[in-house]
């Protein structure tokens, strides 16, 4: 869930807020017409903390004020030093290195590394770290035994998430969460082994024998060979397609605070393991209003049909029957840099594999959208999941497939998130307030009068 809201300025760029631009005293002075008292508040990182307001009490018994932000419209829940995005000019860096750079030069590895570690790796670091990761590929055989017990119709996110739920039951000391040599170790694993349960999860959904990790490929090629081998030695990967593959990773990699990564960060925060922060962000990836959109823009265009249909199409979505799924985001009010870079990318994959039919729909969609006044005005444009799945499709993943292609994208950047959290001294357990708006103290009543007082009661809200 990275997305913006159309009458809220875009929140402002949360990973380069060092210094204020104005040059006078970093403090906000509140008065409280309740009482007329007045408080002085610092700023810093042009933010004030929620917990300074507190302070703010019409008497010494009061709680207290307190902020309200449904969906963190305007709070930044953490420091962060690994992704800046700004929603408004389309820009999104890892670890300060834009993505264009990222996705034309680095691989998915590197970046991974990159996002993980702050830095680019040195060759022997690269080295050892890509080791690392192909040493942890395989998954142990019990674990086939969970994805062979699925119905044979199961979407295959349910099975990743619950297959990566089901690791932290193999991996006891992955409860060590304060042992840098125990989070180095679930990193690794949980990076190289996304893949496996991935491709198993898709190999049972179509009934075809699990193949085994092949560590002489790449990443990319390993995976692909674990989804796509049949009967020969070894697969053949196709080095557009794998390419391809590995830029789509790189893409997804990171996204700042997001829903998944929220939801990795909130939580990791009880010190739960890894795999069970990560099942619960993965769970958080698979609705539609995060990674499923992909998955729902290739519905979407299915049902819209052909071109011809265009016009009735973004007139029922104007009518608010329906969305213009991949399209729009919380933070991005402007092209979203990585759709881009996969348009780009779908002509590479189209020269192998012909081009995909929808791609002419979804083309002339984002034509009449971009000069349709609805979307001008709410600042709606294609989002990262507006193209890759007509990439995905035609490299030929079924649907079901794309939020789990998503997830392993993003599973570096869940772990990056977490360390982070972890190691982050300003950070406890999660813990939200809330504005209670229930009833006031009473007593339990009886089962046998009960109809009629909660008859009353029910008369006297309405
Ligand atoms: N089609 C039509 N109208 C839209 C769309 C859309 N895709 N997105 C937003 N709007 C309208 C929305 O109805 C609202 O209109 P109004 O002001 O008249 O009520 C306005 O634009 C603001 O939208 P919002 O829902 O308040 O914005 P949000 O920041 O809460 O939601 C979003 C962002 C991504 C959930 C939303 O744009 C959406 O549902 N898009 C379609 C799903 C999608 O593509 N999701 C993938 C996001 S990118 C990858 C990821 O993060 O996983």
């Amino acid at each position: 869930m990275e997305y913006d809201m159309v009458n809220i300025p875009a929140p402002p760029s949360t990973g380069q807020k060092t210094s204020s631009p104005a040059a006078g005293k970093q403090t906000i002075t509140i008065i409280d017409n309740r009482t007329g008292k007045q408080y002085e508040i610092p700023i810093e990182h042009e933010t004030i903390r929620a917990i300074d307001l507190r302070q703010i009490k019409v008497n010494p018994d009061d709680f207290g004020l307190m902020t309200y932000d449904p969906a963190f419209m305007n709070t930044a829940a953490c420091k962060s030093k690994i992704t800046f995005i700004d929603g408004d000019k389309g820009i999104l860096r890892y670890r300060g290195y834009p993505i264009e750079q990222l996705a034309e030069k680095s691989t998915f590895l590197e970046t991974a590394y990159l996002i993980i570690y702050g830095e680019l790796p040195a060759k022997s670091e690269a080295e050892d770290w890509t080791n690392n990761i192909m040493m942890h590929t395989l998954i142990h055989e019990n674990v086939k035994k969970f994805v062979d017990g699925f119905h044979y119709d199961a979407h295959p996110m349910g099975m990743l998430v619950s297959s990566v739920a089901a690791l932290s039951t193999f991996y006891t000391d992955a409860k060590h969460t304060n042992d840098p040599e125990s989070r180095t170790k679930q990193i690794y694993r949980l990076v190289g082994k996304m893949p496996t349960l991935a491709a198993f999860a898709f190999r049972h959904s179509v009934g075809r024998p699990y193949v085994y990790p092949d560590n002489e490929l790449s990443y990319a090629g390993n995976f692909l060979s674990m989804l796509f081998k049949m009967t020969e030695i070894r697969y053949k990967v196709n080095p557009i397609l794998e390419h391809a593959l590995d830029v789509l990773f790189i893409l997804h990699a990171d996204h700042e605070q997001n829903c998944s990564t929220s939801a990795m960060r909130n939580v990791g925060s009880s010190q739960v393991d890894p795999y069970s922060a990560t099942a619960a962000a993965a769970a958080a990836l698979y609705g539609p209003l995060h990674g499923g959109a992909n998955e729902a823009v290739l519905e979407m265009l299915d049902g819209i049909g052909n071109k011809n249909n265009i016009p009735a199409f973004i007139k029922s979505v104007k009518e608010g029957k329906g969305k213009l799924m991949g399209f729009g985001h919380r933070v991005y009010k402007n092209y979203d840099p990585r759709a881009k870079v996969i348009k780009r990318l779908a002509d590479e994959v189209f020269e192998v594999t012909g081009r995909n039919p929808k791609l002419d729909i979804a083309l002339e969609l984002e034509r009449i959208a971009l000069e349709d006044e609805y979307f001008i005005k709410r600042k709606l444009y294609p989002n990262v999941d507006f193209y890759s799945g007509l990439i995905y499709q035609a490299m030929g993943f079924p649907v079901e497939m794309f939020p789990v292609l998503f997830a392993i994208g993003r599973t570096p950047g869940w772990v990056a998130q977490w360390q982070e959290m972890l190691l982050d001294p300003d950070q406890k357990i999660a813990r939200p307030r809330q504005i209670y708006l229930g009833s006031d103290t009473r007593d339990y009543i009886m089962m046998g009068k009960r109809d009629d007082v909660q008859k009353d009661n029910k008369t006297g809200a309405q």
